[in-house]
C-alpha cells in the first residue's frame, strides 16, 4: 500500500492531531501515512497553564518525544483563543477583571514559556485562533481578550512569538475559511498585521468540511485570495463530515454506501485542487487519524458518530484514501 505523506512529498506535509490515547493506538497509521503531527488539545491554554504559576508539559512533552523519536514534524496549537483558556487568566484583584497590562504580561509569559520550550522543534504555531466573527456585520469575535486588551491583542500575540522563536512559522487560523464574506474579514486582519509589519508568516484554514460544503469553488477562490497575501498557506484542521450540518439524524451505526462515495469524491476533487497550489500550500493535517476517534463523534447531536476521514474504525484505507493517493 501506499504511504500517504510518501505520495504527497513533492506537495506538502501531510499531518495528524493527536492526543496521548491516538499516538497509543495509532502507532503505525501514524509511523506510515503522517510525516507531521499537532497536539488535538495538549499544547491549549487550559492544558498547559492550569494556574497562574503553574504549567504542566506532561502530556504535550510526550507527544513532542513521539514525534522526535518517530521523525515527525511537529506544529504548534494554539497560544492565543477564546476557548480552552482558563478563568484565572483573565482575572485580576478583588474581583476585578484583570487589567490590559495585566493580561498582557501574562499572555507574554505564556507565549514565552510555552513556544521557548519547543524552541527549534517545533517549527511553527497557531498564534491567534478563531478571533473574526462569523456574522457578517460583526468584525472581531467577543471575547475576554478583545474586551480588556483591546484589538492590538492580536498583534502582541505574534510579536510575543516571534521573540520567543525568531525561526517560527507563525499563523492566523480559523474555520468558515471559505465563506466570503468571513474569508474577506480574515484578509483585512492579515493585511492590516502585515501592514503594521506584525510578524506574521501564514493562514491556517481548519478545514472542517462536509460532504456539501463548501464548493470546489469557493475553496479554490478562498486559497487564491488567501494567496495574494503572499503568506503560506496551510489546512490545519481537516475533516469532511458526512452529515451536513443541519442534519441531525442519530440513527446511523454505519455510513451509507453512497455518504462513502460521495464523500471519496469530495477528497478525490479536494486533494486535486491542493495539489495545484502546492506552491503555497505547505502542509495538510486532518483532525485526527483515524475514525476510531474524531472530536466530530457526539458533535453537534449527542449519540452518534461521525465517518469523517480516508482511515476507517479499523485503520484500514477507505475508497477516499484510494482516491487521494492514486493520481500520478
Ligand atoms: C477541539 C478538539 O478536537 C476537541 O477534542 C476539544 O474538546 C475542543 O477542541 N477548532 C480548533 C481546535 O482550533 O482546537 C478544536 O479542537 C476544533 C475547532
Amino acid at each position: 500500500m501506499k504511504r500517504l505523506w510518501e505520495v504527497y512529498k513533492d506537495y506538502f506535509d501531510i499531518g495528524a492531531a493527536v492526543n496521548l490515547a491516538t499516538i497509543k493506538g495509532s502507532e503505525k497509521l501514524l509511523q506510515t501515512h503522517f510525516n507531521s503531527i499537532t497536539a488535538e488539545n495538549d499544547m491549549k491554554f487550559v492544558s498547559v497553564h492550569p494556574e497562574e504559576n503553574r504549567y504542566t508539559f506532561e502530556a504535550a512533552d510526550k507527544l513532542m518525544d513521539f514525534a522526535t523519536a518517530n521523525g515527525k514534524k511537529m506544529r504548534g496549537h494554539t497560544l492565543v483563543w477564546h476557548n480552552q483558556t482558563t478563568d484565572w487568566v483573565f482575572e485580576g484583584a478583588n474581583g476585578q477583571p484583570a487589567t490590559r497590562e495585566q493580561l498582557l504580561a501574562r499572555m507574554k509569559s505564556h507565549i514565552d514559556t510555552v513556544v521557548g520550550r519547543y524552541k527549534g522543534k517545533i517549527y511553527g504555531w497557531d498564534v491567534v485562533n478563531e478571533v473574526i466573527e462569523d456574522k457578517s456585520d460583526i468584525w472581531l469575535r467577543d471575547s475576554r481578550w478583545l474586551q480588556q486588551v483591546g484589538e492590538d491583542f492580536i498583534a502582541k500575540a505574534f510579536q510575543f512569538a516571534h521573540e520567543a522563536d525568531p525561526n517560527a512559522v507563525l499563523f492566523y487560523n480559523d474555520y468558515n475559511e471559505c465563506n466570503p464574506i468571513k474569508r474577506d474579514k480574515i484578509i483585512k486582519l492579515v493585511q492590516s498585521l502585515q501592514a503594521q509589519d506584525v510578524p506574521i508568516h501564514g493562514i491556517g484554514l481548519q478545514g472542517h468540511w462536509s460532504l456539501k460544503g463548501p464548493s470546489i469553488e469557493d475553496i479554490r477562490e478562498a486559497i487564491e485570495k488567501y494567496a495574494a497575501t503572499g503568506l503560506q498557506l496551510q489546512v490545519t484542521e481537516l475533516d469532511i463530515s458526512v452529515f451536513d450540518h443541519e442534519d441531525r439524524r442519530t440513527d446511523l451505526t454505519a455510513p451509507t454506501a453512497e455518504m462513502l462515495e460521495k464523500q471519496a469524491e469530495r477528497y478525490d476533487q479536494i486533494f486535486q485542487l491542493f495539489r495545484e497550489y502546492k506552491d503555497v500550500i505547505t502542509a495538510v493535517t486532518f483532525w485526527g487519524v483515524a475514525e476510531d476517534y474524531t472530536w466530530l463523534d457526539d458533535f453537534p447531536v449527542r449519540g452518534r458518530k461521525n465517518w469523517p476521514f480516508v482511515f476507517d474504525e479499523k485503520h484500514e484505507p477507505k475508497e477516499s484514501f484510494y482516491r487521494i493517493t492514486d493520481f500520478a
